[in-house]
Formats: structure tokens, C-alpha cells, sequence
């Protein structure tokens, strides 16, 4: 079992329980949007490759990432496939684009906010896929356990990554992007997605 303490440590709170019935209401839509979080992941990591070609070891890392994000991408849509889930295009959970707000705008606070709001991301994915595991069927809690190493590993390349960027302590910029992540996984969404809150009943 991939030691998740850190992980549980860093957020200020659990994904809620409505939140996993959601996702048990949802079963298609939990691996469409997932192969979307995989391949937005895979994506996010290659901008910071083109926009930050002097830090070699963002390269390396980034290189990493995006590498396994796009193969855990093959493994989510071969399930769909096997089990006849088509995929749609959907719109994304309002998640990463709400904490991405926050994002300052002049270097190097830029790249320090989009490395943290990646840990933060990295971080929930982990604990969340953990969280949902024992209430899937036998292939998806296989294949959701065998993703936390690496997700737990992306968590912390990427504060690393930022705690280097910045040169100082980051403990209060984490705070304030922690605090807004918390705000948006305890409110609820109109919509069911791997990042939102839970669903408003309507
Ligand atoms: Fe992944
Ligand atoms: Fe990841």
C-alpha cells in the first residue's frame, strides 16, 4: 500500500462522502472526465516545458510526468473501450480553473502558484482515487490503487519544484491556495466531475 500520510497531511480536508455516492451514480462519467483529467495533466506539464526551458530539472521532471500521465490516459480509455463507454466531449468542473484564478501573474510568482496549484491537484487526484477505490468493482480498484504511487510522487516533484522556484518558504502561499481548494471540494457542483464538489440535487 503507497503511504498516503503526506498526502492526507497537506489537505485541509477529505473528499466527502456525498461526493463518492455522486460517483457511484456517475460510473461513465467518473472515467470520461478522468481520461480528461489524465490528458489535461499530461497537457499542463508540457506548457511549463515550453515556457521554462532553463530549469533543467522542472524539464526532467515534467518530462516524467507527462510521460506517465498520457500512459495512465491509454489505460482509462482501454477500459472505457472494453466496456463500451463512448466519449463525449464535456465541459470541465469549474476545479482547477477556480484555483488557477488565483495564479499571480509576474515571474516567479507565476511559475511557484501553477507549481503549487499542480501539488494541490496531484495531492487530491491521489487522495480522492484512494478514498473511491474500495467501492468499485474489482478491475477499476485494481487499476485506481495501482495509480497512487505515482500520482503521490507528482504531489511532491511538484512542491519541490515550486519550494525551488521561489527560493523562500512557501508555507503561506500553500496555505492561501489550500484554503480556496478546500472552499471548492466542500461546495456544491451542478455537475458530476472527478474534480468537483459534490452535486447539487435538483
Ligand atoms: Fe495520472
Ligand atoms: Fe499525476
Amino acid at each position: 500500500m503507497t503511504d498516503l500520510s503526506a498526502i492526507h497531511a497537506f489537505l485541509l480536508c477529505e473528499t466527502p462522502d456525498s461526493w463518492i455516492e455522486s460517483a457511484l451514480q456517475h460510473p461513465e462519467m467518473l472515467l470520461v472526465d478522468h481520461a480528461n483529467c489524465e490528458k489535461k495533466a499530461a497537457g499542463t506539464a508540457l506548457n511549463l516545458m515550453f515556457r521554462y526551458v532553463d530549469n533543467f530539472e522542472l524539464l526532467n521532471k515534467m518530462s516524467r510526468l507527462a510521460r506517465e500521465e498520457l500512459r495512465h490516459f491509454e489505460q482509462v480509455i482501454a477500459i472505457m473501450e472494453r466496456r463500451g463507454i463512448s466519449y463525449p466531449h464535456v465541459g470541465a468542473s469549474r476545479y482547477a480553473a477556480e484555483l488557477r484564478k488565483l495564479v499571480r501573474s509576474s515571474e516567479p510568482a507565476r511559475l511557484v502558484d501553477t507549481l503549487i496549484c499542480g501539488a494541490i491537484i496531484e495531492a487530491r487526484s491521489c487522495e480522492r482515487f484512494a478514498k473511491l477505490a474500495p467501492h468499485l468493482d474489482e478491475e477499476l480498484q485494481k487499476f485506481y490503487n495501482s495509480l497512487l504511487k505515482s500520482e503521490a510522487r507528482h504531489f511532491s516533484d511538484y512542491l519541490t519544484l515550486a519550494e525551488n522556484a521561489a527560493g523562500t518558504d512557501i508555507r503561506d502561499r500553500v496555505q492561501v491556495l489550500l484554503e480556496k481548494e478546500r472552499e471548492l471540494v466542500l461546495s456544491e457542483d451542478a455537475e458530476f466531475r472527478f474534480h468537483s464538489g459534490p452535486v447539487s440535487q435538483v
